[in-house]
């Protein structure tokens, strides 16, 4: 009885995941989804606790290894959960994968280190090492590249792309070393084998580093996805070193969800998933206007003016960016937005796919202020019906409404699809200055003749416009 049972909670959390991921695909079931998520891994650990009290994985010792683990893993994630800001989510993400990349790395290691099968045939005994040796250069590089992604979100290490010459044809030789290194440790005897896998840990470790650190400013997003994809990889290699299929399964379902992820960010972006790989594109975040952009002159507006253009207009929609989630004006502006359609005019909000610093950032941002979903639309359902409307409010948003990515072809973000907001009647962007968004270029959105600027921050600028609409 006790044998089966593990066997069966692992089916049962494995199709848990997966509906859990089904629910976190849309809004309205994103709340079901992360609750079924939450059981699945109840179950998972509750599984592993019974197949330790079966004596079938560690032995009985196994349930002080496993609180050792659990609980201050537990206590740390669930400190850190409650202080993370949304804004800050993205690096967590990145830090989050590093912890499963190194993971990967020490099971490897160990598996090898650890007792062999007497039983392996010599098939089987391949099948076996070429597990350890993919899941700790897979683990490794996910490691080495999520530290990296974690620095450049948190800014201890510059945004800006690390051109080394020639950073290809090394990246090359290191695939080939890691390659020929893994031929090395299958073909030498086992007392010789751990040479070539701690050499290839090494590389595939400067191979992580070196190729987020090509990866700069507007591809961050592509990254943290690809990452998250690759520690489903690693998770899965691990999941097969120890005979595990629910992390086989998990493994499976995050690395490729995060490949899809990674697929819809570079299409959302224009960019193919090999030249985001290649890196180089994109600079540090929140730079000035760089000498020689777009001049012209800047028209803003005070909130008196504002509150009058959004009492007389008929459509509106609103353009929510990073600034908002930073100002967390979230809850003002849905009441701002509850006056306005009272008033019979009609609100949409617009969503590009990369607004702020995750993926589906902007609509936890407005689920959490309760703004109906049929108003929140995508980019492509909504550009279309730009020209028509009278009023557009970007708040705290700059690159996904940048002009340049379309007229501009040396622009860095040249061909990156953007809301053709300036298409609108009256065109008002909040922000607190003239600096530019994360991926440092300048806006000739801001000296279009119907855009205005409304300066301030933007909780500062929406209380007041609510206070003015109140009135
Ligand atoms: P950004 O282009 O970064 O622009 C944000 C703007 O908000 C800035 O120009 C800033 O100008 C303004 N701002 C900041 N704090 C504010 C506040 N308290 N009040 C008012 N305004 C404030 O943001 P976006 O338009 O959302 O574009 C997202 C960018 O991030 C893209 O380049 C995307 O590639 C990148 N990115 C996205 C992700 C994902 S997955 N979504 C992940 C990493 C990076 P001021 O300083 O002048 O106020």
């Amino acid at each position: 009885m006790l044998d089966s049972l593990p066997t069966a909670a692992y089916i049962l959390a494995s199709v848990l995941f997966i509906l859990s991921l089904g629910g976190l695909s849309r809004q309205e079931t994103s709340r079901r989804g992360n609750l079924l998520g939450i059981i699945g891994m109840l179950i998972a650990l509750a599984a592993t606790a019974v197949r330790l009290a079966a004596g079938e994985a560690f032995g009985t010792t196994g349930y002080a290894a496993l609180a050792a683990a659990v609980i201050p893993g537990a206590v740390v994630g669930a400190v850190l959960a409650r202080r993370v800001q949304m804004t800050a989510m993205p690096q967590l993400v990145a830090i989050l994968h590093s912890f499963v990349g190194a993971a990967a790395v020490l099971v490897g290691i160990a598996t090898f280190l650890g007792p062999h099968s007497e039983h392996m045939t010599h098939s089987e005994q391949i099948v076996h090492l070429t597990e350890i040796f993919l899941g700790v250069c897979i683990g490794s590089i996910t490691f080495t590249g999520s530290v990296i992604a974690f620095g450049k979100l948190q800014g201890f290490i510059s945004g800006k792309p690390l051109m080394l010459p020639g950073r290809h044809l090394l990246n090359l030789f290191m695939v080939l070393a890691t390659i020929s290194l893994g031929i090395w440790f299958e073909r030498t005897s086992p007392e010789q084998a751990l040479l070539p896998l701690l050499i290839a840990t090494a590389i595939t470790g400067v191979l992580g580093a070196h190729s987020v650190m090509a990866i700069g400013g507007a591809d961050m997003p592509v990254v943290v996805s690809m990452l998250n994809s690759y520690s489903g990889w690693a998770a899965a290699a691990a999941g097969f070193m120890l005979g595990n299929d629910l992390l086989i399964v998990t493994g499976a379902l995050v690395g490729s969800s995060g490949a899809i992820l990674s697929y819809i960010m570079c299409r959302g972006m224009n960019r193919s998933f090999i030249s985001v790989i290649m890196g180089g594109f994109g600079t540090a975040e929140g730079t000035a206007p760089a000498a020689g952009g777009p001049q012209g002159e800047v028209r803003s507006i005070d909130v008196a003016a504002a509150t009058n253009l959004l009492r007389e207009s008929k459509d509106i929609v609103i353009v929510p960016g990073y600034g908002l989630a930073v100002a967390q004006a979230q809850h003002a502006l849905a009441e701002v937005v509850r006056l306005v359609r009272d008033r019979g005019a009609q609100v949409r909000f617009a969503i590009h796919p990369v607004a702020g610093r995750l993926p589906g950032h902007m609509n936890v941002l407005l689920a959490e202020a309760n703004i109906p979903y049929d108003i929140v639309l995508e980019m492509d359902e909504i550009n279309h019906d730009l020209p028509k409307c009278d009023l557009v409010l970007v708040i705290g948003a700059n690159d996904i409404v940048n002009p340049s990515a379309q007229d501009d072809p040396g622009s860095p973000i040249a061909g990156m699809p953007v809301l053709e907001v300036w298409k609108a009647g009256t065109v008002i962007v909040m922000k607190r200055g003239m600096a530019s968004g994360y991926a440092g270029v300048d806006n000739p959105l801001f000296y279009k003749a119907n855009t205005r600027l409304l300066f301030g921050d933007a909780r500062k600028t929406v209380d007041a416009l609510l206070t003015a609409l109140r009135a």
